[in-house]
């Protein structure tokens, strides 16, 4: 067993958590939306078609925001296909399949009220632009008097959805992208888009397109660009992530998070950069709206499926617990950045690389992904707090040294402390201290661990509890704060009420 420290002290703060770092997604691709959040003849179907276990699940997961309806299907979708009583069927170009517009933006609008999340709505800048979304943004959140105000009225909805939201187009610098732009297209149609939809919503916030990823050849260069059109009009830059098990080694793939982190810190260093070029205090934020890992089901758009199906089996990655290690410790990594990211959407939600899996007219289950998501977005509120971390480190191809422990925490109130920790040691477990000096005496501890001697394991229809966490009953209450025993390849998340807590 070796040791490990972890510091936590009131006074070292990062940032007020925006919750909304715990958003999930929602696109028109494969079963996401039909036979996954909605499916009209499933037993448990409610009046509009939403499948009551999935909505059950997904209140567990307990998602804030969630972002609709792509993707790569935004840069071709008209949104005026989704409302209304005519619901045309069109190919859609994203993901080379039939989009029936069975479910379309008021029905995801009624699905987010039930979920209890926020919406997060895109328009579409790739086959589409300003005047389109200006549209949108009006029958969406104008009051009435107006045409498509009141169209919103005739379908069904006298309220306006007030969704704050927007997403300015999807990795529009994408060759794969449906009328991708360059940085000078995309900057000025991004730039005239936010200017609209300001005039009709001064409280909507407008997220620019970021790169869609790290290894693309003009990641840095584009942000920049995009920056020097829309750095006064939007609020948020957004960027995307992929988690890749490239060398098939846990010790490599371990590393994502601090990729993940670097990628982070990379993309503030172009913004502020941007910022200093105008001599601007404004300080971009990061809406990291797309991340998970993806590296099995990479079939999806490469491998076009022929006759247009509708709903297909796509991007149906089954997780195992190395990739819910990773999952976890990318949200220890959002959380140690909360300073800069103030949004971010696990891709996606539901059977498309989805912490939910269903099968269609039958069961919906919890993938290993779901656990860390759903502890850490239940538990985490209030103030991130900047942990100093002793642990012993190691060398990796991915990343350099890296340390076997990460580990973030937030101040609930002030009487609740959570802590979470990645154990990334296949050898040896771990004896943690951790001392949480000025915070006073600890009165409870509630500690659990995700782990295994396989990290391999799965959870599938016929087993699908075969991964989950288990209570830790090694913590106990010291002086200095709490000592826990951290087995190898662990996730852990500790609960800690303090003196004159409940
Ligand atoms: O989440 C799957 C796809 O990945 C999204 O449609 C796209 O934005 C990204 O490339």
């Amino acid at each position: 067993m070796t040791k490990s420290r972890i510091i936590l002290d009131k006074d070292f703060t990062l940032a007020a958590l925006d919750r909304r770092i715990f958003g999930t997604f929602v696109e028109h691709l494969g079963r996401c939306v039909y036979e996954g959040i909605f499916e009209p003849d499933h037993p448990t179907a409610d009046e509009h078609g939403f499948r009551k276990d999935v909505l059950d699940l997904v209140k567990e997961l307990g998602p804030t925001i969630v972002r609709y309806p792509g993707g790569n299907f935004l840069s071709g979708y008209n949104w005026e296909d989704g409302v209304g009583p005519n619901r045309p069927k069109r190919l859609d170009l994203a993901w080379f399949s039939t989009e029936t517009n069975l479910f379309g933006t008021n029905e995801f609008i009624q699905w987010c009220r039930l979920a209890s999340v926020e919406p997060m709505l895109g328009v579409n800048l790739g086959t589409r632009g300003a005047d389109e979304a200006r549209k949108f943004l009006e029958y969406c959140n104008f009051a009435g008097g107006t045409a498509l105000s009141d169209l919103r009225k005739e379908h069904g909805f006298p309220e306006p959805h007030g969704v704050k939201f927007w997403c300015l187009g999807n990795e529009m610098d994408g060759p794969w992208q449906i009328c991708r732009k360059t940085a000078a297209e995309y900057g000025r149609i991004a730039t005239e888009t936010a200017k609209l939809m300001r005039w009709i919503d001064p409280s909507v916030e407008l997220a620019a397109c970021g790169s869609s990823a790290r290894f693309l050849t003009t990641f840095g260069a584009w942000e920049h660009e995009v920056l020097q059109h829309t750095f006064e009009y939007a609020d948020f830059l957004s960027i995307h992530l992929y988690f890749d098990n490239q060398f098939n080694d846990p010790k490599e793939f371990f590393a994502s998070p601090d990729l993940m982190d670097l990628y982070i810190k990379e993309v503030i260093s172009v913004c502020d950069g941007v910022a200093a070029e105008r001599k601007s205090t404004k300080r971009m934020m990061l809406s990291f709206d797309e991340w998970n890992v993806w590296y099995k089901a990479r079939g999806g758009r490469f491998s076009r499926q022929p006759n247009w199906p509708e709903a297909p089996h796509l991007l149906e990655e089954v997780y195992d617990l190395q990739d819910a290690l990773v999952v976890g410790g990318a949200l220890i990594t959002l959380l140690n950045n909360a300073d800069r990211v103030k949004a971010a959407c696990l891709a996606q939600l539901v059977n498309v690389i989805g912490p939910i899996m269903t099968d269609k007219g039958g069961h919906a289950w919890r993938q290993t992904i779901f656990f860390p998501f759903s502890q850490v977005a239940n538990l985490a509120k209030g103030t991130v707090l900047r942990p100093i971390v002793h642990s012993s480190k190691y060398e990796t191809i991915t990343a350099g040294e890296i340390a076997h422990v990460s580990a973030s925490a937030v101040q609930r109130d002030e009487h609740e402390l959570a802590v979470f920790i990645l154990n990334r040691d296949l050898i040896n477990p771990i004896s943690m201290e951790l001392d949480l000096r000025s915070f006073g005496q600890v009165e409870k501890i509630e500690a659990y661990e995700l782990t295994g001697k396989d990290l391999l394991s799965t959870n599938t229809r016929d087993n699908p509890n075969a991964v989950r966490p288990m209570v830790n009953t090694t913590a106990a209450i010291e002086k200095f704060g709490v000592r826990i025993d951290l087995k190898t390849q662990s996730w852990n998340v500790i609960r800690i009420v303090l003196r004159g807590g409940g």
